[in-house]
């Protein structure tokens, strides 16, 4: 058991919410956030301190960080950006409003609320960020190149970021699941249907496979875990000495981890196009 405070993004369903819960009964100060009145509301009977936040909206992220700092006196020593979508739809189909939304939320979000907590914890000579990334933050896979390439980009940050803290004792650890069941390709199938226009696309035909996969009822792949196999990940990366620079969660991200490093490019083409 501990005392220490950590804040989440992203806690009305799926990973978020599982870690408030997973950090809460670990003795953790949990501040868990959610962007919809509803959810701050359902997490606050769940007994969490809670916020809201829409990492999207930068003054949204200044108050939620001002309230949290002003209730721990100043303190923060943990930061999980676990809050994230995904846009479907061919990088052909992505026009430059719909990648800058997916941007927005995944990637410049993030940075700005990491880069607004930085701060405090190299004041106390501590702290651990933890950033939610994806099998799909170093596999490419079709109709999925909007989400790849924010956590591609959040990849970049962190590996650039955990150069930058040595000394600091701050840790910064990339957390890359694979298949988790959550709500994900439910909002994921909202952003499809507001952002995609199959009709007039080339990818038509491929468009009716991606709108079943969304759609499936259960685990759309195999080796699907649940939230808790994030929640474990996320404590090693908060209580150990020297936390991981990744922690792959699911096996299909242990096999693509190293199928990447030992195939050539042309190899994981094969493979990877196939994915639907
Ligand atoms: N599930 C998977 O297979 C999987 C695999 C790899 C990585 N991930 C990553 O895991 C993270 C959590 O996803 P999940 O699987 O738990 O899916 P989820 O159930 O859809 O949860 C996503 C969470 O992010 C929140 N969110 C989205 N945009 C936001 C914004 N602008 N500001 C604040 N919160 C926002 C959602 O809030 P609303 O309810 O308001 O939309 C929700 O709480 C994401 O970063 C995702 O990319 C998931």
């Amino acid at each position: 058991m501990n005392d220490k405070t950590v804040l989440i993004t992203g806690c009305s369903s799926g990973i978020g919410l599982c870690c408030a819960e997973g950090l809460q009964a670990r003795g953790y100060r949990v501040f868990a956030t959610a962007r919809k009145p509803e959810d701050v509301r359902m997490l606050k009977e769940k007994g969490f301190e809670v916020h809201r936040l829409d990492i999207a909206d930068s003054t949204s992220i200044g108050e939620a960080v001002e309230a949290v700092l002003d209730a721990t006196g100043g303190k923060l020593y943990g930061l999980f950006n676990n809050a994230g979508f995904g846009q479907p739809g061919a990088v052909e189909d992505l026009r430059r409003e719909v990648i800058r939304e997916q941007f927005e939320t995944n990637v410049f979000g993030t940075l700005e609320l990491t880069n607004r907590v930085l701060p405090v914890m190299r004041g106390q000579g501590e702290g651990r960020i933890i950033i939610n990334s994806s099998i799909l933050g170093f596999a490419a896979m079709p109709y999925r190149g909007a989400y790849n390439a924010s956590k591609y980009a959040l990849e970049g940050l962190a590996d650039t970021l955990r150069l930058e803290l040595v000394g600091s004792g701050v840790y910064v650890s990339l957390v890359e699941p694979g298949p988790i069941s959550s709500r994900f390709r439910d909002n994921a199938y909202a952003m499809y249907l507001k952002n995609i226009e199959p009709e007039t696309s080339c990818h038509r035909e491929k468009y009716q496979d991606l709108e079943a996969r969304l759609l499936k009822q259960g685990p759309a792949v195999p080796f699907t875990l649940g939230p808790e196999a994030v929640l474990k990940r996320v404590i090693h990366a908060l209580e150990a000495k020297r936390p991981q620079a990744r922690y792959y969660v699911t096996f299909p991200t242990y096999l693509f981890g190293y199928l990447k490093r030992v195939l050539p490019t042309s190899w994981m083409d094969e493979l990877l196009r196939r994915v639907e």
